[in-house]
């Protein structure tokens, strides 16, 4: 049976590395919202891997062939290489880095370590029998680079045909090209889907594909004749291999594929593909059929994320709110944004983006519930102990209902965003400890007890602000893969790095270990996590 992404990864040099994709973006404009949420979705993932300790590999990249991105660059009087390199330095790679995405490679599809290795794949299938030349006449949509069924169609008002998901016209292509024998893997595929029940993630699109395969499939046509700009069929150069087969492979070549065995070997396959369900078919279906045609190992997971909404649209190119990540961060912070999306919708569930929710979550979880608590127990650590971390030796139920509520939301956080892709149950896990730590501080009311002068009392401050503090340090474990430099901040004012180390080597499954911030730590009021928001900018 193939690997699962739910098998436990090593740490060890030899040890395969827990392996995650975003898909690679076609480059025919900018990054928006869409695009970055699934890219922090699998940064979070990966994050929350590397700092259970395990060895880690997250990859994303560019898809940069085809008719989509020729006919962009032509529009815009460029070359299509010009047009790529453009967009990748100056949009793509930039909102990456802003957006603190700890992406371990960047694979561009017109990158040599790419095409030569596509090239020798699909020689490879030829080679086996696995393709043969025939013709082909249906709807294409050049915004899916999709041969569509005409059951997938949809109608205009005037009776033109439309693709689904792009709402515009596809046209009538009729070739004659190479085909993969698809048709021949259904039963294979099925079997897979069956013995490997978390193959597709959610169920919803778990069962949308299996129906699809059991209508039987279609060979697939692997490439054009009409244009030029693609990675050339190597048997046959009139003819470039169909974009989607090349941008697959990048799951391949990226971590060398037939060029660095011990790589590939301590890699491949992915233990978990992210993609929006758009893309679902290609990378449950055509791509675990190449790999078995090539006798590869399939992936762990296909994981599809639902679509971000606008007007009960996709939020695509053309609908776009007109609101790009950077306004984003630039008004909430981009550790706000990171949080937000996977907070606000349920993986897997489409889910519409407000600015008024964004402001309304920002101000009352992330300032009120998390950010006032940091700064009000940084401030009577100062206030009644000068800042050293007074010693807890007066705990009692109060103090082991934390300890509880501590080991609960770890557990259940590192089941939802380590294993079950539940982003939203995870981080509301960790937020309902730090409500929990809320109202045991609005109970214990330390700056009552601050007023009784007896060794009993000033035990309790003690062991209150000890017990505040503390679980302050592994909330700040437990979101650093959400928010990284909040959690850093927090982290320095704890003044955990002197006695514990780097944040990102605190494993997240060991964060309810309790007293591991030491007695004395050095505790200051630092910067604020989540400032006030100005008033909304004029849209
Ligand atoms: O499909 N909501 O690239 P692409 C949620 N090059 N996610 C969204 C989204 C939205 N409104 N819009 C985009 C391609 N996405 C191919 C992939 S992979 C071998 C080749 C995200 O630029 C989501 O992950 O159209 C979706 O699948 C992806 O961007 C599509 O990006
Ligand atoms: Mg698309």
């Amino acid at each position: 049976m193939a690997a699962t992404g739910s098998e436990k990864q090593g740490a060890g040099e030899n040890a395969k590395a827990f392996y995650v994709s975003t898909p690679i973006y076609y480059v025919n404009d900018a990054p928006h919202l869409g695009h970055a949420y699934t890219t922090v979705a699998g940064d979070v993932l990966t994050r929350w891997h590397r700092q259970r300790g395990e060895k880690v590999w997250y990859l994303t990249g560019t898809d940069e062939h085809g008719q989509k991105i020729m006919r962009t660059a032509e529009a815009n009087d460029v070359t299509p290489q010009e047009w790529c390199d453009k967009l990748v330095t100056e949009a793509w790679k930039p909102l990456w880095e802003h957006l603190n995405i700890a992406n371990d490679d960047f694979i561009r599809t017109t990158e040599k370590r790419h095409t030569d290795r596509v090239q020798e794949f699909v020689q490879d299938l030829y080679d086996k029998g696995e393709i043969y030349k025939g013709g082909y006449e249906g709807p294409y949509c050049v915004g899916c680079e999709e041969y569509k069924l005409p059951g997938d169609l949809i109608e205009a008002e005037d009776g033109t045909k439309l693709c689904p998901i792009h709402k515009k016209p596809v046209e009538l292509l009729k070739e004659e090209n190479y085909f993969f024998k698809l048709s021949e893997y259904g039963d294979k595929l099925l079997a897979l889907y069956e013995a490997n029940p978390g193959f597709i993630q959610p169920e919803s699109a778990r069962n949308e594909v299996v129906n699809f395969v059991k209508q039987g499939l279609q060979d697939l046509s692997i490439s054009r004749s009409t244009f030029d700009w693609g990675v050339p069929v190597p048997w046959d150069d009139k003819h470039v291999i169909y974009v989607w087969v090349d941008a697959l492979l990048n799951y391949a070549t990226a971590v060398g594929y037939g060029a660095n065995e011990e790589k590939f070997a301590s890699t491949f396959p992915a233990n978990v593909h992210l993609v929006g369900k758009d893309i679902l078919r290609f990378h449950a279906v055509i791509w675990p059929a190449m790999l078995l045609a090539q006798g590869l190992p399939v992936p762990g997971r296909v994981a599809a994320n639902g679509w971000l909404m606008v007007g009960g649209e996709k939020m695509s190119k053309s609908n776009l709110t007109g609101i790009k990540p950077q306004d984003l961060t630039y008004h909430f912070g981009v550790d706000a944004y990171r949080w937000y999306f996977l907070r606000a919708i349920a993986f897997g569930s489409d889910g519409s983006f407000s600015w008024e929710d964004f402001s309304a979550r920002y101000t009352s979880e992330l300032a009120n519930d998390y950010g006032n608590l940091a700064s009000r127990v940084a401030a009577m650590v100062g206030k009644y102990f000068n800042g050293a971390l007074p010693e807890a030796t007066a705990s009692g139920d109060a103090e082991k209902a934390i300890h509880d509520g501590l080991t609960k939301a770890v557990t259940d956080a590192d089941r939802a965003i380590g294993e079950d892709l539940d982003f939203q149950s995870g981080i509301l896990s960790i937020f309902s400890f730090v409500k929990q730590v809320n109202g045991y501080i609005t109970e214990q009311e330390p700056w009552k007890v601050a007023k009784d002068d007896s060794p009993e009392g000033k035990a309790r401050l003690a062991t209150i602000l000890y017990t505040a503090a503390e679980s302050l340090r592994a909330v700040a474990v437990l979101l650093n893969p959400v928010m990284p430099e909040t959690s850093q901040k927090l982290w320095d004012s704890l003044g955990a790095e002197a006695s514990l180390g780097a944040l990102s080597a605190q494993p997240v499954q060991n964060a309810a270990t309790w007293g591991q911030l030491p007695v004395g730590a050095t505790v200051t009021k630092g910067a604020v996590l989540f400032p006030r928001l100005e008033e909304k900018p004029a849209a």
